[in-house]
Parts: structure tokens; C-alpha cells; sequence
């Protein structure tokens, strides 16, 4: 089966179409309801897009928006990448203030920074954030927090950069794939950025960008997902466009858990015969081990052989996902910003509600290793972030059904 396009790459990549009056085509879109929130801001800022299986057409034309409403950002923290691009083209963005959300606080002090650092004013009003700039001007920028390098942060940055006369340093920059998708993208319009992919990156600022058309690369949190998924039921499955440049870190966990995974060419095969083992996981920014597949390996972790420690470095609170899995027989105990897991020989099926995401697929892979049945609500997280998921799920061999949709 194949993997459907980033979720996490596209989202800002519309948001940049907004740095060209002329339109973009982008490819291998994923249909989850993220995108479809993006679509909405994008036309409520007076853009227009049209999405035809996995290829979305953005045009910006004259676009004379400059609100992000709180409906809007309330559904979807991305919204807030559309605060570079504003600027840049239109000297004014009004976006609204994002607040914590169910993973924990999430703070933009390093969004603000940036754009400050490239000459913008920043306030809060009325629970928005305004940002002003006569003219966006290129400048020297540290974007390190107290939890590492930020992948939006530093793609709002750079999204603004690239229209920012002068030149840019976005020094403890993220590293993430799809802040290198982003970077390329750019690239293609006609930016002029060197050093992504690494920790720092150099911008030199154009007078305009033109339309491209693009294509976006695989979704490496579903494919880690699906990879997971064939280690908890003891499977063996090929996942098409899974790119292990993208996965490392959680080829190596998955393998050091006796979990065999296979390069092949433009795809991994992962194949579980032996009992999985326990092993301790630390998510950290890329490189590193993804916090959006923390929750995911907790599920295997839980049916595993021993005892393992997984700690969030990224998002401390990010463990709500912690009592659905122990309403179905995991043993897990949460110490500050660690989860000790004692494997157990079997889970065994409940009703269970995804608080968030990541945790909906997590609690469906445990569902696949409980005996009886285990039945799902909070699907609209699900829908949020994965394509076709459960019909994917199927070629493992287990029985999904989709018994109704909130969304
Ligand atoms: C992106 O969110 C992803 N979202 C998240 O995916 C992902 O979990 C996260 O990166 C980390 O990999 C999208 O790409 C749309 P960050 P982002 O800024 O960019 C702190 C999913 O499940 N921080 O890289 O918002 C922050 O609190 C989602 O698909 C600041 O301190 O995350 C966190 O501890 C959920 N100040 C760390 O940095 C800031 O101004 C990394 O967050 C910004 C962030």
C-alpha cells in the first residue's frame, strides 16, 4: 500500500501560494480535514482553491485578506503559518492567538521573534495577534526555545524571508523533512534559500515569486504508523513511497524492539516474527525519534516483552493517550514527562475515545493487538490526519470498520 502526501508539508505549502499573485498546483495532497481547514482560511483571505483527487490548485490572485478568525485557528494550530506569508505580501496579518491545546501549551514566542527580527511590530488585541511591517528587511535570527528548534517558527521565518530585501540567517533552524519540502517549494517559486535540512539557513531576498507546480512528499508519521501497526500484529507489509532517509530514527527503534525492516527501492518492508522487546524511546526534533509516533510505539510498547521508558522532550504533557491505553489492560505509569510501560502478554478490547490525533492511531493499533473488540469515537481527530487509515490497516489482516463519522 502507499503512503498518502504529507499532511504536515502541505499545510504550509498552501499557506506560501499566498507569496504569488499567480496560481500553484500541488500534487499527492492528502484528503484529511486539516487540509480542507486550510482551503478555508485560504478563501476566506479572498484565495481560491480547488481540489481534484490528490491534486489541490491554489489561486491567490489579488488576494486582499488579512484576518485568520478564531473559528478557524481554534480547529487547526497550522493556521498560524499564514502569519509570514501575510506579511510579506501585504504588510498586515491578523491572525488569532492559538492558546494550548490537548497535547499541552504551545507557545509562539519564537513565530513573533522572527517576524520581530525582520522588522515587524507585534501586539495583542482582542485575543489576535497583529503584526505589522512597512517593509520586511533581511536579518540574523536564533529560533532555538527551551524545547528545541520549532518547524512552523521556522517556516513562518523563512516563508517572510523570502521577500524580505537582504539577507536572512535562520540560525537553530528545524531540520524537519517537511521544512525541507517547504524550502524546495519555495526554491521553485523563485526564492533563493541555501542550507535547509540543516541548522542553518540562508535566505536572500527576491523581489517577487511566481506559481509552480509541485509535488509533496510522503507522509512519514503515517508510514512510521503503518510500520508500528505491522509490528504489533506480528505482520509482514510493504509500504510504498515510505522514505527511511525520512525514518531513521524509528527504524532504529523498531529494529532494536527485533522488528525487521527491509530497504527496498522506494519502499520498506517490515516484518515482525519474533516476539517485540521492549525498548526506551526519547522524542526529540528531527533526527530525532517524532513526538507524533510516541503515542503510536506506546501501543507496541505495551504489548512488548519488558519494561521501557518513553520521554517526551518536545511536548512534555503529550500522554493523554495514557488512560484509553490502560482502559484496555496496559500498564503504564506517567512520571513527569516519561511513561514507564510494563509489556503485557495481551490488551483486551474496550470502547475507547481519541483525545487527540496521534492518540486515535495509537489506540487503533491497540486495538489490532487486544482480543474481542474495541470500538473508537473521537474519529474527527483521526480525519484530521489520515487518509484512508483503516482501509490501509486492512491488508494487515485485521477487521476495521467504520461505523459512523462525526465529521
Ligand atoms: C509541528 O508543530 C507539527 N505540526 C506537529 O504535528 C509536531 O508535533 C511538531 O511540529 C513537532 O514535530 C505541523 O507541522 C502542522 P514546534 P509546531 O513549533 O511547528 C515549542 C501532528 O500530530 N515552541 O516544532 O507547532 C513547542 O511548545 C502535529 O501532526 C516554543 O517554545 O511544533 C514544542 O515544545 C501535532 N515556542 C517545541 O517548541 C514557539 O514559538 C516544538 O514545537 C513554538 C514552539
Amino acid at each position: 500500500m502507499t503512503v498518502s502526501g504529507a499532511k504536515n508539508a502541505v499545510l504550509p505549502i498552501m499557506a506560501a501560494c499566498l507569496l504569488s499573485d499567480e496560481p500553484s498546483i500541488i500534487d499527492n495532497v492528502p484528503h484529511v480535514t486539516d487540509v480542507v481547514t486550510m482551503m478555508e482560511i485560504l478563501r476566506r483571505l479572498g484565495a481560491f482553491g480547488a481540489l481534484s483527487g490528490d491534486r489541490l490548485t491554489i489561486t491567490p490572485g489579488r488576494f486582499q485578506g488579512t484576518v485568520a478568525p478564531y473559528d478557524l485557528v481554534s480547529r487547526m494550530r497550522a493556521s498560524i503559518c499564514v502569519l509570514g506569508p501575510l506579511l510579506a505580501r501585504k504588510g498586515k496579518a491578523q491572525v488569532s492567538m492559538p492558546g494550548g491545546c490537548v497535547i499541552g501549551p504551545r507557545p509562539i514566542d519564537l513565530h513573533l521573534k522572527g517576524l520581530q527580527a525582520l522588522g515587524a511590530s507585534v501586539a495583542v488585541e482582542h485575543g489576535y495577534l497583529v503584526a505589522e511591517a512597512k517593509q520586511l528587511k533581511g536579518a540574523r535570527i536564533h529560533l532555538g526555545g527551551a524545547f528545541g528548534s520549532s518547524v512552523l517558527a521556522t517556516g513562518n521565518v523563512l516563508m517572510a524571508a523570502t521577500l524580505a530585501p537582504g539577507t536572512t540567517l535562520i540560525e537553530h533552524a528545524a531540520c524537519e523533512p517537511e521544512v525541507v519540502d517547504l524550502a524546495n517549494f519555495l526554491i521553485q517559486m523563485g526564492a533563493r534559500i541555501e542550507g535547509h535540512g540543516g541548522p542553518l539557513i540562508r535566505v536572500e531576498g527576491v523581489s517577487a515569486l511566481h506559481g509552480v507546480t509541485y509535488r509533496i512528499i510522503p507522509d512519514r508519521i503515517e508510514a512510521g504508523t503503518l510500520m508500528i501497526a505491522a509490528a504489533i500484529v506480528g505482520g509482514d507489509l510493504v509500504i510504498d513511497g515510505a522514505r527511511a532517509e525520512h525514518l531513521g530514527a524509528v527504524i532504529d527503534k523498531l529494529c532494536e524492539a527485533n522488528v525487521q525492516v527491509e530497504k527496498l527501492n522506494g519502499s520498506l518492508r517490515v516484518r515482525a516474527t519474533q516476539p517485540v522487546r521492549a525498548v526506551d524511546i526519547t522524542t526529540l526534533p528531527f533526527p530525532g525519534f517524532p513526538t507524533d509516533l510516541q503515542a503510536q510505539m506506546m501501543a507496541l510498547m505495551a504489548v512488548s516483552q519488558g519494561m521501557s521508558v518513553l520521554t517526551e522532550k518536545v511536548y512534555p504533557e503529550r500522554f493523554m493517550h495514557i488512560s484509553e491505553l490502560s482502559r484496555m489492560g496496559a500498564s503504564i505509569a506517567r512520571e513527569g514527562a516519561s511513561a514507564i510501560v510494563r509489556g503485557v502478554a495481551r490488551l483486551s478490547g474496550a470502547p475507547v475515545t481519541a483525545p487527540d490525533l496521534r492518540a486515535s492511531a495509537a489506540l487503533i493499533l491497540a486495538g489490532m493487538a487486544a482480543d474481542n473488540q474495541t470500538e473508537l469515537g473521537g474519529l474527527e481527530h483521526l480525519e484530521r490526519g489520515y487518509h484512508d487509515l483503516e482501509r490501509k490497516l486492512v491488508s494487515l489482516g485485521v477487521e476495521l470498520e467504520r461505523i459512523s463519522s462525526n465529521t
